[in-house]
């Protein structure tokens, strides 16, 4: 049997080892997942305990995924380029491979499951954290018509769109600088903004009932930016699609199958209702 663990601090909610369970049931693959919680002190004798003990492999979420780069003796593309790892695939010979599925889980969610396609498309991306640096390789893979960073710290937004220029159309500004701005097709929260009750300042008119907004941030209810988008008639989406899309990625780097996630989400959703 296959053990696999989610690391972060607090872990106690996180959705991972019930996705992960049901996608050994629907592949019919022997697999163990549980939570760990570690701190920052401890997390990467937490990584090495874990592969000692036979384990195949971890997923880690915050606070942890830039750490994990320290930990992982090689990266994959997507990782090296998102600066964190959200994977680890622990090898035999002892080595650790860390890879970075949110930005293929947030693309798959918008085009397989919302159906949206993104070539062509204006895309805004609010935040420059980590978070946001995680999925601009993946976004601009899609080759969008642009990808705008805007973030309240405008320098942030900046750097972080330098850094994938050689990707892509891409830019960067702060909030007030969107004043004025065409309409957006897509625009993607990746400020924790949600996580706080808050709403990133947006201007009014840079969304229309045509826009697609999609907040990353999970939660049950609409987020106050969810709620900001509708009223101003586009369509809305948390990050439910996207949690459930990068474990998927990690299942097929670990159990070599991409499960099929349309058959999880009804079980999915009847568990945290
Ligand atoms: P993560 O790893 O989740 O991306 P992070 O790296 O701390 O977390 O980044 C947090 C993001 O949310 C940043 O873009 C941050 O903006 P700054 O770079 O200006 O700090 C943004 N953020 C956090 N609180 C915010 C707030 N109250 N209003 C607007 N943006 C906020």
């Amino acid at each position: 049997i296959n053990r696999y663990t989610v690391i972060g601090q607090p872990i106690a909610h996180s959705l991972s080892p019930v996705v992960h369970q049901l996608f050994g049931e629907l592949t019919q693959r022997k697999i163990h997942y549980t939570r760990t919680e570690a701190s920052p002190e401890t997390f990467a004798d937490t990584v090495i305990d874990w592969q000692k003990s036979g384990a195949r492999g971890c997923n880690v979420t915050a606070p942890f995924k830039e750490l994990a780069v320290e930990v992982s003796d090689r990266l994959s593309p997507n990782a090296l380029r998102a600066g964190s790892v959200n994977t680890i695939h622990m090898h035999r010979d002892g080595s650790r491979v860390g890879h970075n599925t949110d930005g293929l889980g947030l693309v798959a969610d918008i085009q397989s499951n919302l159906r949206r396609p993104l070539e062509g498309q204006r895309i805004l991306l609010l935040g420059a954290g980590g978070a946001a640096r995680g999925v601009m390789a993946p976004l601009l893979a899609t080759k969008p018509a642009l990808l705008h960073v805007a973030n309240r710290t405008a320098s942030k937004a900046e750097l972080l769109s330098s850094l994938f220029e050689d990707l892509g159309a891409v830019s960067g500004s702060g909030f007030e600088e969107l004043e004025g701005w065409d309409k957006f097709d897509i625009v993607i929260n990746a400020t924790t903004v949600s996580m706080n009750g808050g709403l990133p300042p947006l201007p009014e008119d840079i969304i229309s009932h045509q826009s697609l907004a999609y907040d990353m941030t999970y939660s049950t209810r609409d987020t106050l930016f969810m709620g900001w988008c509708k009223a101003r008639g586009a369509s809305a989406s948390n990050g439910l699609g996207m949690l459930v899309e990068q474990a998927a990625e990690a299942f097929l780097i670990w159990e070599g199958v991409r499960p099929k996630t349309r058959m999880a989400f009804p079980r999915l959703r009847e568990l945290i209702s």
